[in-house]
């Protein structure tokens, strides 16, 4: 039986917190005392010091990372029924985005180690779209996603978008701190949205959202949309919405900001003990992280055929796991109308079935990890 004590979860927000009590609390006074709840010092000074953690021009701070992809397709003209490019494994706001912008989606599958965008399945899919279909039904946007923390192969996706015209959009929700060639994530594609979802690698105490880009054009119209659609107070260029950061969690942000890296860092010793642990054990087989990136391991993830029942023996062995994710989303019941059946994308297929996200998070103890990965080594080698 497990004592509490035992029990390794798969993400423990309270210890990441306590530590940061007091210059969280003191953010939240500052904003009673000042009643600077919406805009202000509290969301500029964080949009600049994102901007400049992510080597960009601007960051425009949203709502939620659904909002930062949906206003970003939006301030780059997608819409009108225009078809956008994305994978079938990644979670469900990459579509919605598309679809709530007014665009319409196409997926194409993932590479098989590295569950990211396959360059080769988008080429030919892309050479088949350009000689088949009318001009009006040709894609004009990829949203790559940077799961797990990895970047996706961008010289190549931007390579072909070059050659077919087509802008690029980084869904970076997962990927704060991750590089690409030296380069950050969030600045390698014309813009891309974070989600500052409580769990991610930077999570708000609450929902908030960034769209980060070089292009000004692009980020005022975001600051328009996200303020419903007004440049100067009660004056409408558009019609937008109601998804401005909050300001206290803008605050937030910004001192939880100053811990990001170190807390990387020590997402990065915990991968590497599960990355030795796993050498020569043939029935699990880690994401592979490609050349060129440095992953900022929003999560760490492995495949094994009896997936199923390896997560029940780790629950029963008090290790919380998680699936991301078990059902690609051309199989939702929502996206039946797409008219895709199974097989359709048969890697990210392959891989929903058998990946398995293990316990990775800052205040984790390197000892908890080596002790999670001897009970996988135990418990592949008798299913
Ligand atoms: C890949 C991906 N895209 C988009 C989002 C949406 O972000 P949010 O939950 O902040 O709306 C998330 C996070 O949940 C995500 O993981």
């Amino acid at each position: 039986m497990n004592t509490n004590k035992d029990v390794i979860p798969f993400l423990d927000l309270i210890a990441q917190h306590s530590p940061l009590k007091d210059e969280l609390m003191q953010v939240m006074s500052g904003a009673i005392d000042s009643a600077g709840f919406i805009g202000g010092p509290l969301v500029s000074g964080f949009e600049a010091d994102f901007a400049r953690y992510v080597r960009t021009q601007y960051a425009v701070g949203v709502g939620s990372g659904t909002d930062a992809l949906r206003l970003a397709l939006m301030a780059l003209g997608i819409g009108g029924g225009a078809r956008v490019i994305t994978v079938p494994n990644t979670f469900i706001a990459t579509t919605e985005a598309i679809s709530q912008a007014g665009a319409q989606i196409d997926f194409v599958d993932v590479d098989g180690d590295t569950c990211l965008m396959d360059p080769n399945s988008l080429e030919d899919f892309l050479n088949d779209c350009f000689a088949k279909r009318k001009p009006a039904e040709r894609p004009v946007a990829i949203v790559p996603v940077h799961l797990y923390g990895q970047c996706a192969d961008m010289d190549a996706i931007q390579d072909l978008a070059k050659r077919y015209e087509l802008k690029v959009l980084e869904d970076a929700a997962q990927a704060h701190g991750a590089t690409y060639k030296g380069k950050s994530a969030g600045g390698l594609g014309e813009a891309a949205a974070f989600s500052f979802y409580p769990g991610k690698n930077l999570g708000a105490l609450g929902e908030a959202g960034a769209v980060t880009t070089d292009d000004r054009s692009v980020a005022e119209k975001v600051q328009i949309l996200r303020d419903h659609g007004q440049h100067m107070k009660y004056y409408h260029s558009m019609e937008g919405y109601n998804s401005r950061l909050d300001a206290i969690q803008a605050g937030f942000l910004r001192v939880k900001l100053h811990y990001l890296d170190e807390w990387n860092d020590k997402r990065r010793q915990i991968a590497a003990i599960y990355d030795q642990s796993f050498v020569g054990v043939d029935e699990v087989r880690p994401i592979k992280i490609a050349p060129g990136n440095v992953s900022c391991y929003h999560l760490y993830v492995i495949r094994v055929k009896e997936r199923d029942a390896l997560q029940v023996k780790l629950k029963e062995a008090g290790i919380m796991t998680g699936l991301h994710y078990p059902l690609p989303l051309h199989l939702q019941e929502c996206y039946k109308t797409l008219g895709f059946g199974k097989g359709a994308f048969p890697r990210a297929e392959k891989a929903a079935s058998e990946l398995l996200s293990l316990p990775i998070y800052p205040s984790m103890r390197l000892e908890q990890a080596a002790r999670v990965a001897q009970k996988v080594k135990q418990f592949v080698s008798v299913l």
